[in-house]
């Protein structure tokens, strides 16, 4: 059976050839740490890194590639922000629509002192800006906000949030698990000051890569979570103040870094618009298929109705069926793979009127073809018709 791989927003799969190639090759032939060994492999390994420093902060338009920190992963990046930052008495803005990278976070934060209110979004997941005004308080600090649902692909308005920000004095922290690679982003026309990212997803690099980027507003109150070795002012105990070492310490995911530089590159080459418009067109085509299905009352879909303010990224709530149980039939009997459930985000869900049972989410992929779309309408179809 044809295996369809429908779990982009999870992990893009898969990779550009010339990630392996590039993780390989610095396995197997230079394999140096960076900013500790004086030889000059350490040094080619070290611009390489500084290249994907380079590549990242050009994507995300940011002030300066040293304020790209490398961490493994987004969670981590939002955790290094949130508890960098926040101190008891301290309040954020959080929308209804967060992952769990940026709930949990603040939950445990909220054991100490520091408190939140979340913005309400619709049930399509979009944001109620005009609502943000009335919940600033005194001692808010910041916003912090998702730019694309990964439950049901709704992109929110980051412009209008950052401009909000900027008039209130308060700094403007984006979770962009789901739209680096994917969305057009700008840290400096949307008055991001800390972008939190992940390597594995739309930057379609390897798992255990990922970072943020931080805008000079966020440096004087930073502290860092992790502290140790830099290889750097070795002879002092102090952590540096200079960045990227402030927020490095440890020896970095090497072949981890290379692969994703190789990622940027290839994705440099091949156009973020062009991807973009591919998983939309996708999606679009899914859509507009599932449409007979939600009039017969078999499925609700959520989100936005169109391919427009939408990610490659589509939730269904099967209407005749267990969520669970469709989507184990579309593995087993189709070859169909998806992301069944809550998506490690239950605010998101109890957002849209899923809660507690969850959707079947597709999320489409460069390398996916409208025969894989049309394969899953199928798929779906003949499920949903059995009650
Ligand atoms: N947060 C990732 C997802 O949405 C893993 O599947």
């Amino acid at each position: 059976m044809r295996q369809i791989y429908l779990d982009n927003g999870s992990t893009t799969f898969p990779k550009p050839k010339a990630v392996a190639e590039a993780m390989y090759r610095y396995l197997t032939e230079s394999g140096s740490n960076v900013g500790r060994g004086d030889y000059s492999r350490a040094y080619a390994v070290e611009e390489q890194v500084y290249e994907a420093r380079e590549l990242l902060c050009g994507l995300f338009h940011g002030e300066d590639c040293r304020n790209v920190i490398f961490t493994k992963n987004v969670t981590e990046s939002l955790n290094v922000i949130l508890k960098g930052l926040l101190r008891p008495g301290d309040h954020v803005l959080v929308s209804s629509m967060e992952h769990n990278a940026v709930m949990r976070p603040l939950t445990q934060l909220s054991k100490r002192g520091v408190s939140f209110t979340r913005i309400p979004c619709r049930e399509d997941g979009s944001l109620c800006l005009e609502e943000m005004e009335g919940l600033v308080r005194e001692n808010t600090r910041a916003v912090v906000l998702t730019h694309a649902s990964n439950v049901c692909g709704t992109v929110m308005p980051i412009e209008e949030a950052g401009d909000f920000c900027r008039r209130h004095h308060l700094l403007f922290i984006v979770d962009g698990a789901q739209s680096a690679g994917v969305l057009p982003i700008d840290m400096e026309t949307m008055h991001i000051d800390a972008l939190a990212f992940t390597g594995h997803k739309g930057l379609l690099g390897p798992q255990g890569t990922g970072g943020f980027v931080l805008g000079e507003r966020m440096l004087p109150d930073l502290e860092p979570l992790l502290s140790g070795g830099t290889g750097s002012l070795s002879h002092t105990e102090e952590v540096p103040e200079f960045l990227p070492d402030r927020f490095e310490p440890g020896t970095l995911n090497l072949p981890g870094i290379l692969g994703l530089r190789a990622a940027l590159l290839w994705l440099k080459e091949t156009g973020l618009e062009r991807i973009l418009c591919h998983e939309l067109d996708l999606t679009g085509q899914f859509l507009q298929g599932l449409m007979p299905l939600e009039a017969a009352g078999q499925v609700r879909i959520l989100g936005r109705p169109g391919r427009e303010g939408r990610t490659g990224v589509v939730s269904i709530q099967p209407l005749t069926q267990d969520p669970a149980q469709a989507a184990f039939r579309l593995d087993r009997d189709f070859g169909i793979q998806t992301r069944v459930g809550l998506h490690c985000a239950p605010a998101a869900h109890r957002t849209l009127g899923t809660f507690p049972t969850g959707t079947i989410r597709f999320s489409f992929g460069w390398w996916n073809t409208e025969e894989d779309v049309a394969a899953a309408l199928r798929a779906l179809g003949q499920i949903l018709e059995q009650r």
